[in-house]
Order: structure tokens, then C-alpha cells, then sequence
């Protein structure tokens, strides 16, 4: 069976489903502080899922995930990944993303599991030195979020030395869309992302543009926008590879294209087919102008590719709104 850490949430529920699709069995641990056991419900109705509810920091938690159930490999999403929330509250990301993990980590190491998919981040290469972003690219992380993504991507090192468990490390760009048949997406309260953003402004609740005066063909950040199933599928082709070539490594999720907030914008205008009220904002703190992947090393070694357009995200991500707006009304599950 397969353990999915955080598969209530955003990007660990596309996995589940993608599994569940392909008739895995899988194991769902999630505290639900961020995770939602409406996800848990959907994902129910596809296949064969256990949930479990509890927390990473507590080693017994997790302890007894693996003394109960045949684990085979693992796919860690749990973590919190708020930039702006990191750096002013650091110990809570030290202690949830790095204490968590090494609690996790200890219990596969305690019962005999030795493999292991780690959502990680673009943001451990901190300011980009050049772009596209390569996986050389040096990692200098700028935010306690970033640092604790890459501690773990050392201690992963530290354990695949010492003790035999094998990782692949996944550095997500800018994750986008939901599910193409709408049941489930992006659920974030608040939310901090640029699409559901856009998409959720009307009259009452004006779209914020942070900067548009950055080092950019149109002023506005620009960012490599991947899809969700695209992602879910790379974490399929990341086990395929650790079964097959049991080694550890690390690769770039993105699509290798760029779009500005002004691009994404206008797309998400085309698709809702109306105007979005837009305030023009002073820059955000910490956000660099340009980040885009270098892919090839996933195209390569893992044999994944991304097959969907930004406008598929953005058309997904709108049918998962409405989809949202039900489901909190108590309409549909
Ligand atoms: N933006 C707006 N208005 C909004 C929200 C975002 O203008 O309401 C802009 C941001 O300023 C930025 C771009 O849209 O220029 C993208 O912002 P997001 O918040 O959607 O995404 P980030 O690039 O900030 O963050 C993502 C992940 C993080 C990860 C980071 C890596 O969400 O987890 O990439 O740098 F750490």
C-alpha cells in the first residue's frame, strides 16, 4: 500500500485520486488542520482509501499508521507553505515540515520502508541566479519555508547514506487547476494564490495586483504555472522510478514556460467570460520577478511530461470554484 501525508489537501488529494483511478489502495494520514475530510469523502466514492487522522509530530501517530498497515512506499505532502506566515513564524514551519518529517522518516526507518516522494519547492533555490531554473541551480533559500524544505531534502541524503531509504525529491514551481472532472481542487483558507484570487473577485472583493513596475516584459511577476494532474502524474512516474532504479534524486516540475500575472489575468478574464475588478498594489515582500523550470532532467530521467495548458488550469480551476461554492453551502458533496 501506498501512504499519502497530507493527501486532504491540495496537491496529496490529485495524487490520491490518480491512484485510486489506477486501482491502488492508499493510505491517507492527514491532521486536518489545513486538509479537509469533505476531500477525504469524494476520494471515498473512487476506491479503496484508508484515512487516518493525526499528526506528524506526534512519532505514536505515525508509529501506528505503519504498525497496522502493509506500507510499502511513501508520498510526504504535509507541510505548511505559506511564505509570507514562515518568516514570521518560523517555528512553526521548523517544527511541523522538519521535526514532522524526521518523525516520519524515523517510523519508516523503524519498520523497514525505505522509499520515499518528497514535495519540495522551487522555493529552496531562493533568488534565482539565472533562469530557466535548473536543478544546479545553487539552493539558498530566502525564507524559513524554503530552508525547511531543504533541510529535509539533507536529512533525506543523511538517511539514504546511513540507513538505506531511497528519495525523490520533487520541486514544484507554481502548482494550478483542479481535477479535470471538477470533484475535487485548490482549497486554501485563506487564500493567499493568484488564480482562485482572480477568480473569486467580484464588485464586493476587488483582484489585488502586487507590482507591476518589476524587470519584466510587462512589469508584472512572471511565473511557470503547472497543472495539478500533470504533478500528480509526475509523483506516479517518481515511484515508478524508485521501484525501478532505487536510487535517490531530484527533479524540476514545471512546464519550462512562463506567464505574467497580467497574462494570467487576461486568461482567467477569457474564461470567466467578464470583467475582474483589478486594483493595481505596491510589490508583496519576498516575491522574486522571474521563476521558471529547466525540466528536462524530469523529461529524461523520469520520463514525464506536461500535457496540460495554463488555460486548462485556469478553465479547471473555474469549474472547481462553483464545485467549492456548493460544497460550503452544504449542496452537494
Ligand atoms: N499575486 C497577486 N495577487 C494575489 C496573489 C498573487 O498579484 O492575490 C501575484 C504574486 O505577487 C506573484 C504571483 O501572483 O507575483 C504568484 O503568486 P502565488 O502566491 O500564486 O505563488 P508564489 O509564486 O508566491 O508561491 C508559489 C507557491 C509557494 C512556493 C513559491 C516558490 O505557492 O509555496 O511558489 O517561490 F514557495
Amino acid at each position: 500500500m501506498i501512504l499519502i501525508t497530507g493527501g486532504a489537501g491540495y496537491i496529496g488529494s490529485h495524487l490520491a485520486m490518480a491512484l485510486l483511478e489506477s486501482g491502488n489502495d492508499i493510505v491517507i494520514f492527514d491532521s486536518l488542520e489545513l486538509g479537509h475530510i469533505e476531500i477525504i469523502n469524494i476520494l471515498k466514492k473512487y476506491g479503496n482509501v484508508k484515512f487516518i487522522q493525526g499528526n506528524l509530530k506526534n512519532i505514536d501517530d505515525i508509529r501506528g499508521v505503519f504498525l497496522v498497515n502493509k506500507i510499502d512506499s511513501v508520498v510526504h505532502f504535509a507541510a505548511y507553505s505559506q511564505v509570507a506566515e514562515s518568516v514570521n513564524n518560523p517555528q512553526k514551519y521548523y517544527y511541523n515540515n522538519v521535526y514532522g518529517t524526521l518523525n516520519l522518516l524515523n517510523a519508516m526507518k523503524e519498520f523497514g520502508v525505505n522509499k520515499i516522494v518528497f514535495s519540495s519547492t522551487a522555493a529552496t533555490y531562493g533568488e534565482p541566479e539565472y533562469v530557466p531554473i535548473d536543478e544546479n541551480h545553487p539552493q539558498r533559500p530566502i525564507n524559513a519555508y524554503g530552508n525547511s524544505k531543504l533541510m529535509v531534502e539533507r536529512i533525506m541524503d543523511d538517511y539514504d547514506r546511513a540507513y538505506g531509504i531511497k528519495s525523490v525529491r520533487l520541486r514544484y514551481f507554481n502548482v494550478a487547476g483542479a481535477d479535470s472532472k471538477a470533484r475535487i481542487g485548490e482549497w486554501h483558507e485563506p487564500e493567499t494564490h493568484l488564480i482562485p484570487n482572480i477568480l473569486k473577485a467580484d464588485e464586493n472583493k476587488t483582484f489585488k495586483m502586487f507590482g507591476t513596475d518589476y524587470d519584466t516584459p510587462d512589469g508584472t511577476c512572471v511565473r511557470d504555472y503547472i497543472n495539478v494532474e500533470d504533478l500528480a502524474n509526475a509523483h506516479i512516474k517518481a515511484l515508478e522510478y524508485l521501484n525501478r532504479s532505487g536510487k535517490t534524486d531530484y527533479f524540476n516540475l514545471g512546464t519550462g514556460q512562463g506567464d505574467s500575472v497580467k497574462d494570467v489575468f487576461n486568461a482567467c478574464e477569457d474564461v470567466l467570460g467578464r470583467k475582474v475588478p483589478l486594483e493595481i498594489c505596491p510589490r508583496r515582500a519576498g516575491d522574486p520577478a522571474k521563476l521558471v523550470a529547466d525540466n528536462k532532467k524530469a523529461l529524461s530521467i523520469l520520463g514525464w511530461k506536461p500535457e496540460k495548458t495554463l488555460f486548462d488550469s485556469i478553465n479547471s480551476a473555474n469549474e472547481w470554484e462553483k464545485r467549492l461554492a456548493k460544497i460550503k453551502s452544504g449542496i452537494v458533496l
